[in-house]
């Protein structure tokens, strides 16, 4: 298991263009039709980050690097039973977990939302009271634990909010788990803190998940992929 976390910065025009050339098709359309620039960057940065490391774990050639997706749109990448990876944007950060079993993975922006309203509504009562009891001023941080975690393991299932919100609950303890009613898989969660105002959580159908984060530069990753890729 890897987990990589890389910041994001702008991309002068020509780097941008040429990195979507270095792309799938598909990719690059749903990249062209985001208006907000970030959301172009996040998700172009994204693909070139798992294309990079795919290049680099497999020695696969970008020309033979195809992902497909499953019906809610996770992708995996084809031919490859064993690598997993799951990738997640928001704001300045670009995280993404690569593992021999399916993995998930979620980074969140804290922002000051109604969290009151949609952990009553949506999250189960245990994680509720999780968040309520708290001390007012670390509430809305553990709003923001609780739904990482909770995305990282839909992210793991791998079927998005197919999955009620409520339908499992994530107990916040010496140790985190989740009970979703099937004890078929044991699901392990960790939490990162890769810089405040951010919260990360990964989950795995492995036993241990990795405290290393690895670092990647923008700017390198970008030359290194141009000259390889
Ligand atoms: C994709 C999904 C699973 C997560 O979306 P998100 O939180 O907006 O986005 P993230 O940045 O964490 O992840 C996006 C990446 O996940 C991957 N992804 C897409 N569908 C996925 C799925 N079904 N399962 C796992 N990963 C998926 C893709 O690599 C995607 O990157 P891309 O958009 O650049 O192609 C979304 O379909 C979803 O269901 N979101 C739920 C949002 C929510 O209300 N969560 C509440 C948690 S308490």
């Amino acid at each position: 298991m890897e987990i990589y976390v890389l910041k994001i910065s702008d991309i002068v025009e020509y780097k941008f263009n040429k990195l979507c050339s270095k792309i799938d098709k598909s990719k690059k359309l749903k990249i062209y039709k985001y208006i907000n620039e970030k959301d172009r960057i996040r998700a172009l940065i994204g693909e070139v980050l798992i294309r990079n490391i795919i290049n680099k774990k497999l020695n696969l050639d970008n020309g033979c690097i195809e992902f497909e997706h499953n019906k809610y749109g996770k992708p995996h990448l084809k031919g490859h039973p064993y690598f997993n990876f799951n990738i997640s944007h928001s704001e300045e950060y670009i995280v993404c977990a690569i593992d021999d079993k399916p993995i998930g993975i979620d980074i969140e922006a804290i922002k000051p939302v109604e969290y009151e309203n949609i952990a009553k509504s949506f999250f189960s009562t245990s994680e509720y009271n999780y968040i309520h009891t708290a001390h007012g001023c670390i509430q809305l941080s553990r709003f923001y634990e609780v739904w990482t975690l909770k995305e990282s393991y839909i992210k793991c299932c791998g079927e998005g909010l197919s999955i009620p919100l409520n339908s499992f609950c994530i107990s916040i303890r010496e140790n985190i788990s989740v009970n979703s009613g099937n004890d078929r898989c044991i699901y392990t969660f960790r939490r990162f803190n890769i810089e405040s105002g951010y919260k990360m959580a990964v989950c795995s159908l492995n036993e241990e998940i990795t405290n290393d984060i690895i670092i990647i530069d923008q700017n390198r990753l970008i030359n290194e992929y141009l000259s390889v890729m």
